[in-house]
């Protein structure tokens, strides 16, 4: 996935310095997204020229574009060099100005400026845009354009489109005047097709922006100010779209995190919307798209009227506090987020009140939630693992069998789902496309589809019949942590929710629910052991490959602890089943080769010991996680190294065990010198297949 920003001020007098740093701030804000490449687009101090053939407006100003391969610092050193040898006014001021800005997660074309983004129409940049998703019928789109004389100069399916708007642009003209900007993209966006949010730019319509989006996330955000203030006065309570001469900034960013800084005032653009902003107005369009495809003619917009919605997150969210990276920093957060993710969840005994659990966005569901023919989870990456996790103990208080599903995988063999399944989709972002994709087809197999997400108003929240936010807060490190632990407990409580119908299971639920309540108290403690946790990084930093092996509750455990080295450590590490050790693994097993084995104590404890000894028997290099004070139980005579951690209920001690072996991995990365935040060839999330 890649990042989009945009910023318009209007009647606010800002200095071309103010808005590129404010750009380059809003790109900081989405790198997480995608950081191999990036670009800006600002206007210039020249019109455009007459060897173009063009009328443009009076007031319009020749785009200038800036694209740099590698992360923003290398993009923002790039421009202040030019900005340099052009000798550009930097103190020049506009009432009035548009930028928009990108930075990438490569797709089509490998990182390099040309392959950045703003993409543009070719000489004289009469469109720029810039794009977050895939256009999947790129291929043909270009041929058409080439046959009309067309020359594409990058390797990305998105120059196709500022091509096509000028294509549009030039045909419109031709046949009977002057298009507005938004109908030129609505024209545009009937011709393509796949995932997509784009933001538009054009000399032909100087001060104005369009935005677009289908399938990819996009917000607007609002910062308007009382008249004649000039940018000094803001309004704070402004509910509704309507346009004013009021001086006003407008911004538009692929997710919250570029915008909290500077309002808290967003609509969350919906699929098939036109946003164009223009003289200080803000209209919105809907693009009825299977109208287009019926009438082949030039779709017939219907003018939509949204209100403004209030971000529910404070800027410190999305900053990294006294902590050296966000991953850090999401790591220790634990205790906090577990507890805004069980708040107003977990009810406690009292008058009137009996102990149980409480998720408003399942009470309608819960029935048909355990009439089900199956329970399925579905996901990607730290979100499959977590529903992996918790799945034991739905299945043991659901009483409904429980199957697990990789989002790609359950597309590619197009496995069965049926219409008396609950397919629960687990995603952080809520933008994941294998499982947004995976979402569609469960939908249309007529299953009942939940949704458990960190991110409000995500594509998975708005498609998905019902759901459970986890709360979590912004979670910006691309290696998810406190996503983590905060899903397992969404997902044990939805198991508690399900199951609290049955008597033979009361005293179950209630110790587990005591426990919720102390689990933060817990994570707290386990996070003690982060010194511990350098130590054995220290120890492991010039590792090759290193092996978990868990069970039961844990197998979950090492699949996810593995997942964190190979992510942000870049370490060679596998996570698997200690039943299945003898069927192979066990040949892996030297003096050399670390293994960490997780052995807390639950039901399958006695078998985790066997294990250990059966390492201990071929000279394995053991580092055994085990509850606090069964160190000499696990490594006699201290014939390993021994993790202890607190002892909690089964089903949530994955929560706690994960903890040291985040640590592992951050320190690990540290040591090794990698880039903890913003992991080589990943992304927080994925919205290409
Ligand atoms: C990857 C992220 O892109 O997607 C992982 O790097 C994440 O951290 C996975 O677990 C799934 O993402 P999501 O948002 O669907 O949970």
């Amino acid at each position: 996935m890649c990042g989009i920003f945009a910023y318009l001020n209007y009647n606010v007098h800002r200095e071309r310095r103010y808005i590129l740093e404010l750009l380059f701030n809003g790109l900081r804000r989405l790198e997480y997204r995608g950081y191999d490449s990036a670009g800006i687009s600002i206007d210039s101090d020249s019109v455009p020229s007459a060897d173009l053939g063009r009328n443009f407006p009076a007031n319009s100003m020749n785009p200038l574009v800036f694209r740099q391969e590698g992360k923003i610092d290398q993009l923002v050193r790039s421009v202040y060099e030019e900005v340099d040898e052009t000798r550009l006014d930097l103190d020049q001021t506009f009432s009035v100005h548009t930028g928009i800005a990108h930075t990438r997660w490569a797709t089509h074309g490998p990182p390099s400026p040309r392959n950045s983004h703003p993409q543009s129409s070719g000489e004289g940049n009469e469109f720029l845009v810039v794009h977050n998703g895939i256009v999947t019928n790129y291929v043909v789109l270009k041929e058409t354009l080439v046959r009309h004389g067309f020359k594409f100069e990058s390797e990305t399916d998105t120059e196709v489109i500022p091509k096509l708007a000028k294509f549009v642009f030039d045909k419109l003209s031709e046949e009977g005047g002057r298009p507005t900007f938004s109908q030129v993209v609505l024209e545009v966006m009937r011709q393509l097709e796949g995932a997509y949010a784009l933001i538009f730019k054009s000399p032909h319509y100087p001060n104005e922006l369009v935005a677009c989006k289908r399938g990819s996330p996009l917000l607007l955000g609002l910062k308007e100010f009382k008249e004649n203030s000039d940018g000094g006065t803001p309004f704070n309570d402004v509910k509704f779209l309507t346009k004013t001469d009021n001086p006003k900034e407008l911004f538009l960013s692929s997710d919250a995190n570029a915008l909290i800084e500077h309002t808290k005032q967003v609509l969350v653009i919906e699929d098939d919307e036109v946003v164009h902003l223009k003289d200080g107005g803000i209209s919105i369009l809907k693009f009825d798209s299977d109208n287009a495809k019926a009438t082949g003619g030039l779709p017939r917009p219907a003018s939509v009227q949204r209100a403004l919605s209030i971000l529910e997150m404070e800027v410190e969210q999305i900053k990294k506090g006294n902590y050296e990276h966000y991953m850090q920093k999401e790591i220790h957060e634990q205790p906090e987020s577990l507890k805004t993710t069980m708040s107003g969840r977990l009810i406690q005994e009292g008058p009137g009140k009996v102990k149980g659990i409480l998720l408003g966005g399942l009470k309608d569901y819960l029935k048909t939630i355990r009439r089900s023919r199956r329970i399925v989870f579905i996901g990607c990456g730290t979100s499959y693992n977590a529903a992996l996790a918790a799945r034991p103990f739905v299945e043991e208080l659901s009483g409904v069998p429980v199957s697990m599903e990789i989002a790609s995988d359950l597309l590619d063999r197009q496995g069965p789902i049926y219409r008396e399944d609950t397919a629960v989709f687990v995603s952080q972002s809520g933008e994941t496309a294998d499982t947004l994709l995976a979402l569609d087809y469960a939908k249309k197999n007529g299953a009942l589809c939940v949704g458990i997400t960190n991110t409000v108003g995500s594509a998975l929240a708005r498609n998905t019949h019902c759901g459970i936010h986890i709360n979590a807060g912004a979670e910006i490190g691309v290696a998810s942590t406190k996503a983590y632990t905060s899903q397992i407990v969404v997902m044990t409580m939805l198991a508690l929710a399900v199951g609290d119908d049955s008597i033979s299971s009361k005293s179950r639920r209630e110790a587990i629910i005591d426990n919720l309540f102390d689990l933060p108290n817990k994570v707290r403690e386990v996070l003690q052991l982060d010194d511990e946790m350098k130590d054995l990084a220290k120890l492991l930093m010039d590792e090759q490959s290193l092996l978990m092996f868990g069970r039961g509750y844990n197998y979950a455990t090492a699949l996810e602890g593995a997942l964190k080295v190979k992510e942000v450590a870049l370490m060679h590490s596998e996570g698997m089943l200690a039943g299945e050790m003898k069927h192979g693994p066990l040949a892996l097993v030297d003096e050399t080769l670390p293994i960490v084995v997780i052995a807390t104590r639950d039901a399958c404890f006695s078998k985790q010991q066997s294990v250990i000894q059966q390492l201990h028997a071929r000279k394995g290099r053991l580092i055994v996680m085990c509850t606090k004070g069964d160190a000499s139980v696990v490594c006699p005579g201290g014939s390993c190294r021994a993790i202890e951690v607190p002892a909690v209920e089964d089903c949530l001690q994955p929560v706690i065990n994960i903890i040291p072996l985040q640590l592992l991995a951050y320190h690990l990365t540290v040591l090794r010198g990698f880039d903890v935040d913003q992991p080589r060839n990943l992304a927080k999330s994925v919205t290409t297949q």
